[in-house]
């Protein structure tokens, strides 16, 4: 079927399409019905489907004959292990952690935080949690306590899972400090919590904690439970334009479907193919792409703990995709310039054989056409770019490799995947024409794998993400298409910013800055960076008469981030100002300082002293340059 073929048919029956696209997935009880849009404008898929996840990344697979074929791969080269589990392994070692969880309380319905790095436990527990039909909840290591206790109160795990350590370059990351801190802090008190020890660094347990070795060696295994389609699989938290992280929730029997479709029609990977998704288990391409997907079409998985530079060196990459043979690799564009920063002639790549490598795919933030060149010529594969959020969970717009391969175009993200109804509207929700920029909007419903809601808070997903423009999923991204139909992505239209390949609210760092005893008035902007894509800056007022040494205040607020929100911020820049331009409803004029940091022409503020004020921040920018 042609892409045109099938995009077409996606929207217009989509009944039939996702039906079919049902039958790749095993169903305890099959669906009768695609979309339920009986609570529009939320709406369900295959409301009466009946199946469990697991059982369909891990049993399916050992029945059908694979149980010998390799599941996953780890490979870190911080710890010095490589290690491989087949289907079968990968089954016994899920169904004896799900019985070591129920053995501790935990039934259908149950929340479980998972605190992991990346090591396979990570997705042992994750597809534990799905084979009892409790809902995990995964938090990036790179967030601070306050971070990991405002997900514990949303979420209400009944049990941790987590790891005494996490291993970054500079430093053990001492995790249990981070949740013991966190639960100190937390209203919501979990009843135990189950630890990895790591040989690196192992943890002291307190009196509620359980050694994950102790937990298995006494645990049953247990079999899948089934669920209903529509049963939440995962919360996954992300930024939202307030402080206040929001809960995506993913359910079980869409996420399956969609998932599958799109390991064959986008990223053309089958049963048996090696594919590396170089990401991390805490973000959605993690979850998406490390764990899930390559497990339901039965690939091999690849989960790397380490960096793509000084692991041992910024051949780290070349040397994974040598070594096991891979077919596919996902990564973030920061990633390659981080490569490329350390090694421009690609010089390290002479070391290792690339030929089973036929596609690199890129997403996370923008793909700046440099760093798609210089990929595209040193790795001599179609490099593509495609674009997706937390929240859609799989890609919104990409070039269909498994569909229908099309020509790359430098900036764009090439074209709506079937299923999603992209347009570009202005500010009234007028349709705007090729070429013209606007709002990037999805026609609802969001096809299957999308989330259906926030975390017990369908208000707020009507709220952020319904109501701008009715009818429609607002993604937060502007961009346009062109005359092919492809979709130029240009960025955030909201205060989300994107620090290498992490999103990131600016509204949360400026509520740490603003709580310094020195600061006024505060807002924090993400500023073009080689590597990191953006960086956040802070533009501080201070309080009248406060004096403080800008190298004190610079320490004192990049301590704060790192303690409120954590290392991943990559908090470092501040620049006093004399003072923020405003609207005349008092609003700070974000957009405009945006505009001014990334050195675009910004329209003239109604103001003559907003007008002077963006000056003198344009001024001091270039100074700090
Ligand atoms: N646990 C604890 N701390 C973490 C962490 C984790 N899992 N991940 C990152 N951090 C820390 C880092 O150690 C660093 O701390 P530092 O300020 O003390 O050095 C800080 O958070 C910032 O991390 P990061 O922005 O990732 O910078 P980096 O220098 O460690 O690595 C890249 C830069 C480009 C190599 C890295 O960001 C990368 O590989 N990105 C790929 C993008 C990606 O995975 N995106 C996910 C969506 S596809
Ligand atoms: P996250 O939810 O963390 O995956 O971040 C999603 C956001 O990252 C999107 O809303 C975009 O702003 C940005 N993003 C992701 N992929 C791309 C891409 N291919 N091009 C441009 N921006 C992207």
């Amino acid at each position: 079927m042609s892409y045109a073929e099938s995009f077409e048919r996606s929207l217009n029956s989509p009944e039939e399409f996702w039906l079919e696209a049902a039958e790749s997935v095993d169903w305890v009880q099959a669906p009768t019905q695609a979309l339920d849009d009986s609570g529009g404008p939320l709406y369900r898929w295959f409301p009466d489907g009946v199946l469990n996840t697991s059982y369909n990344a891990l049993d399916r697979h050992v029945g059908a004959g694979r149980g010998d074929q390799v599941a996953l791969i780890w490979d870190s080269p911080v710890t010095g292990s490589l290690r491989t589990y087949t289907y079968r392994q990968l089954t016994d070692e899920v169904s004896r952690f799900a019985g070591g969880l129920a053995s501790l309380g935990v039934v259908k319905g149950d929340r479980v935080l998972i605190y992991l790095p990346m090591v396979p436990e990570a997705a042992i527990a994750m597809l534990a949690c799905a084979r009892l039909g409790a809902v995990h909840s995964v938090v990036f290591g790179g967030f601070a306590p306050k971070e990991l206790a405002a997900r514990v109160d949303d979420a209400k795990p009944k049990v941790i899972v987590a790891a005494s350590c996490g291993i970054e370059p500079t430093r053990v990351v001492d995790y249990k400090a981070i949740i013991d801190e966190a639960l100190d802090e937390a209203e919501h008190a979990p009843s135990r919590l189950v630890m990895l020890q790591r040989a690196v660094s192992p943890a002291e347990l307190g009196e509620n904690d359980i050694d994950w070795a102790d937990l298995v060696a006494d645990a049953e295994a247990v079999g899948p439970e089934p669920v209903a389609a529509t049963d939440p699989l995962y919360i996954l938290y992300t930024s939202g334009t307030t402080g206040r992280p929001k809960g995506v929730v993913r359910d079980n029997g869409g996420h399956a479907v969609a998932l599958t479709w799109s390991m064959a029609n986008v990223y053309d990977v089958h049963a048996g193919d090696v594919w590396w998704s170089a990401s991390d288990v805490g973000w959605v391409v993690g979850h998406t792409y490390i764990v899930y997907a390559p497990l339901l079409v039965g690939a091999t998985t690849v989960m790397y703990e380490g960096k793509p530079v000084g692991t041992p060196d910024a051949g780290a990459f070349w040397r994974v995709i040598s070594a096991h043979g891979v077919k596919a690799l996902f990564t973030a564009p920061t990633a390659l310039r981080a490569i490329k920063k350390v090694d421009p002639e690609g010089r390290l790549l002479a070391d290792y054989d690339l030929s089973r490598f036929e596609t690199l795919f890129l997403a996370g933030e923008r793909l700046d056409p440099e760093t798609l060149s210089w990929a595209s010529q040193l790795l001599n594969v179609p490099v593509v770019d495609h674009w997706w959020q937390t929240e859609t969970g799989w890609p919104i717009a990409a070039n269909l490799r498994g569909l229908e391969p099309m020509p790359v175009k430098p900036g764009s993200a090439t074209v709506a995947v079937p299923g999603y109804d992209v347009r570009i509207l202005d500010a009234d929700g007028n349709d705007l024409p090729k070429g013209t920029e606007g709002d990037i909007a999805i026609r609802l419903p969001l096809p299957p794998g999308s989330l259906p809601t926030l975390w017990n808070d369908d208000e707020r997903y009507r709220e952020e993400y319904l109501t701008a423009h009715p009818g429609f999923y607002a993604t937060g991204d502007g961009g346009y298409l062109d005359e092919d139909g492809y979709l130029f992505v240009l960025g955030r239209t909201d205060d989300v910013i994107n620090v290498a390949g992490h999103r990131l609210a600016t509204g949360t760092i400026e509520s740490v800055l603003a709580a310094h005893p020195a600061v006024a008035e505060c807002a924090v902007i993400g500023v073009q960076d080689k590597l990191k894509g953006q960086l956040p800056l802070g533009l501080v007022v201070l309080k009248a008469g406060v004096e403080i040494a800008g190298e004190q205040l610079r320490d004192d607020l990049v301590a704060a981030v790192r303690r409120d929100i954590g290392p991943v911020a990559a908090f470092r820049d501040v620049l006093v100002v004399a003072a923020l331009p405003k609207t005349r409803s008092g609003k700070i004029l974000r957009k405009a300082m945006r505009g001014i940091a990334d050195g675009r022409d910004v329209p003239a503020p109604s103001t003559i002293e907003d007008s002077q004020v963006l000056d003198d921040i344009a001024l001091l920018l270039r100074a700090a340059r």
